[in-house]
């Protein structure tokens, strides 16, 4: 079957404090965009590419796709409205057994190796799965007012990543289950968990990181330059 990357770029990343969407700084003199794009079509040139965007976003060029097929769909409000936006688009030309992997703008150190391990993992899972990373830090739960209630055992936590991967079928039904219940996910894995299935755990690098903070940037110059290294 087909795969088709859904990319998530609809954010204003106002944790950033910067002056436009994350997705446009420059990350080590391109785009964070061009970054993220060109890693996955490094890792799969052939798949079909739909990026969630706002359809105010006055910053997109369509020069930065490498993709040869590729559509461009309305953000919603959040993340899981941009992605279930995403389905609806490509609905009219996806299969219930193509492979759609939805990889956030805000991950560009995804390496070409990880993607490739990710899609191979997946090939034959009938539920699907997702790139994670084990917890190394000492988890604390806070009382609300600053201070530790407990510390939560970190065995078996793992962080979810990007890429994550399902059969459209399944994520679309699943996704529509998860907004018809109200839950706001905040990752595909989580409205597969919904709807009663267990997702492939798939281990990934740790520093596939995510920008979200101004220091986050800096970060991942070092990460692509020691990757190119
Ligand atoms: O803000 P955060 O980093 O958690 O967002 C995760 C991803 O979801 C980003 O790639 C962001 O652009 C995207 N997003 C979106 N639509 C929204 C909010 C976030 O596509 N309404």
């Amino acid at each position: 079957g087909r795969i088709w990357l859904v990319v998530p770029a609809a954010g204003q990343g106002r944790r950033m404090g910067a002056d436009r969407p994350k997705q446009y700084l420059p990350l080590a003199g391109r785009p964070l965009l061009v970054r993220t794009l060109t890693r996955l079509h490094e890792a799969l040139p052939g798949a079909r590419l739909c990026l969630c965007l706002d359809p105010d976003d006055h910053h997109f060029d369509p020069a930065w796709v490498p993709f040869a097929h590729w559509r461009r769909t309305p953000g919603g409000a959040e993340r899981v409205d941009s992605v279930a936006n995403a389905l609806d688009g490509i609905a009219p030309d996806a299969a219930d057994d193509d492979l759609v992997l939805v990889h956030d703008v805000a991950r560009p150190c995804v390496t070409v190796g990880d993607l490739k391990r990710l899609v191979a993992a997946i090939a034959d899972d009938p539920v699907g799965g997702l790139l994670a990373t084990p917890v190394a830090d000492t988890m604390k739960r806070d009382d609300g007012a600053g201070r530790v209630r407990a510390t939560e055992s970190r065995d078996g936590l793992w962080h979810a990543l990007t890429p994550q991967g399902f059969r459209f079928g399944l994520l679309r039904r699943a996704l529509n289950e998860a907004l018809a219940r109200g839950l706001r996910v905040t990752d595909e894995a989580s409205a597969v968990e919904v709807v009663g299935l267990a997702p492939q755990l798939v281990a990934g690098r740790r520093d596939n990181l995510k920008i979200t903070h101004p220091e986050d940037l800096a970060l991942a110059e070092l990460v692509l330059s020691a990757q190119e290294s």
